[in-house]
């Protein structure tokens, strides 16, 4: 079974579990958001403690995407500060890598992953993607207009030509005067991670450390934002395409808590997050 609709969990109440000895990154702490239990695919929270370092260079054996949240990651000679990116693809060379005084970065693999650290391997160039400093970019990319919010403004990351898949970046500004909105429809799936902000969905409302795993063919919305947002968003599984519905519906700002969660995590469904932590 591929990886089961997740909509939506605030990550805050997901355990930390401390990678092994034999894993890609040895004593980090970890927070499983969804995996695929065929490919082995996952999407984690890895937090790594101040001082880390695998000082030898090497390779990883599977492709690597990643999101800084907070703190400062090192690889080689690249830095990644905090909302830094990178898509490192299978066999892409590494110096040492090390975390200094610790950070947290939202992690994307694609299947089992190890290091490597005899030998060479060629890696795909064209997907490689070295590094992004959001901060550093001018956000401008165009805006689907159907999306209802004020000052939208995206970042693209990655844009995969051979399978249209993408991440990107997705600002709204408040706009709490919003009433109705269409519904929305992608044949892939969108996965998502609020970064700051809140969304407003039928299923409840979205905080900071929000996350979903919505396969393809689902129809959602309506959504809005009274706070304002800022998402990452990863399209898989297929290209990019939204149907909107020609009706609109009315935005629900503070409904209740009704996520559609796997197995595992059904026991949250009844204790929505309070808190305010930030994942
Ligand atoms: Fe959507």
């Amino acid at each position: 079974m591929a990886r089961e609709h997740l909509e939506f969990i605030q990550t805050q109440v997901l355990l930390w579990i401390t990678l092994p000895a034999t894993a890609a990154r040895p004593g980090v702490a970890c927070k499983v958001l969804s995996r695929d239990t065929e490919s082995g695919a996952v999407s984690v929270i890895l937090k790594y403690p101040a001082g880390f370092e695998i000082p030898q260079a090497h390779y990883l054996d599977d492709d690597e995407e990643f999101f800084v949240l907070e703190g400062e990651v090192q690889i080689g000679d690249m830095t990644y500060g905090p909302r830094s990116y990178a898509y490192l693809p299978d066999g892409y060379p590494r110096g040492a890598m090390r975390a200094p005084n610790g950070a947290a970065v939202l992690t994307f693999f694609e299947g089992p992953h190890q290091n490597v650290f005899d030998g060479e391997k060629a890696f795909d160039r064209a997907r490689l993607i070295e590094r992004i400093a959001a901060a550093e970019q001018s956000w401008g990319d165009s805006v689907d207009p159907a999306v209802v919010g004020a000052g939208l403004e995206k970042l693209m990351l990655r844009l995969d030509e051979q399978t249209g898949e993408r991440t990107w970046l997705l600002t709204m500004g408040a706009a709490p005067e919003a009433t109705t909105a269409p519904l929305e429809t992608h044949p892939h799936v969108e996965e998502l991670f609020l970064l700051d902000g809140e969304i407003s969905m039928p299923q409840g409302l979205l905080k900071r450390g929000a996350y979903f795993w919505r396969p393809g063919e689902i129809q959602h919305g309506p959504i809005g934002t009274r706070a304002g947002c800022t998402c990452f968003f990863r399209c898989k599984e297929g290209p990019f395409s939204t149907d909107w519905t020609k009706h609109t519906e009315t935005i629900v700002w503070d409904a209740p808590y009704r996520p559609t969660l796997p197995e595992s995590l059904a026991e949250h469904a009844a204790a929505p997050y309070q808190g305010n932590d930030p994942y």
